[in-house]
């Protein structure tokens, strides 16, 4: 696969997760199954392409040590992956508090990928 397929990948992917999350905290009753299963798969595309992109855009070996932000960039994506729909699911209050700061954790790895800091 090119760097430009894992590039667009690595978007589409942000994309539905981001919509799917937004769909879970902002609808008036629960996401439908169909939408979470697509979240949860949008979200394994994030990071597959992500690893794509390490090989392809970076061109860093396998096994080969990474620059900080790249560490940075997959705990953020752990936590949006585990606290966007848990939060969607158990938060009663804050919720659109909740849903805003992941959109702008998301907004960070977005940061660090373009300016590469560390
Ligand atoms: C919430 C999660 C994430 C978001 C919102 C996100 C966002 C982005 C965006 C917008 C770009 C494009 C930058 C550009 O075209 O210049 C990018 C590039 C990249 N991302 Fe992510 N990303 C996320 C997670 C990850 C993860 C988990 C990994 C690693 C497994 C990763 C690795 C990369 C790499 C290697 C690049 C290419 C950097 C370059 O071309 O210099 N990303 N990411």
């Amino acid at each position: 696969m090119s760097e430009t397929f894992y590039r667009v990948l690595h978007y589409v992917a942000v994309f539905f997760f981001l919509s799917g999350i937004g769909a879970s905290f902002m609808g008036a009753e629960r996401a439908p199954k169909i939408t979470k299963i697509i979240t949860g798969i949008a979200s394994l595309l994030i990071f597959v392409a992500g690893m794509g992109l390490i090989a392809k855009a970076l061109q860093l070996p396998h096994g080969g040590s990474w620059p900080g932000y790249l560490h940075a960039k997959i705990t953020i994506w752990a936590l949006v992956t585990i606290l966007g729909p848990v939060l969607a699911k158990r938060l009663t209050k804050g919720r659109l508090a909740a849903f805003y700061g992941i959109v702008i954790l998301a907004s960070c790895a977005a940061y660090l990928a373009v300016t590469a800091p560390f």
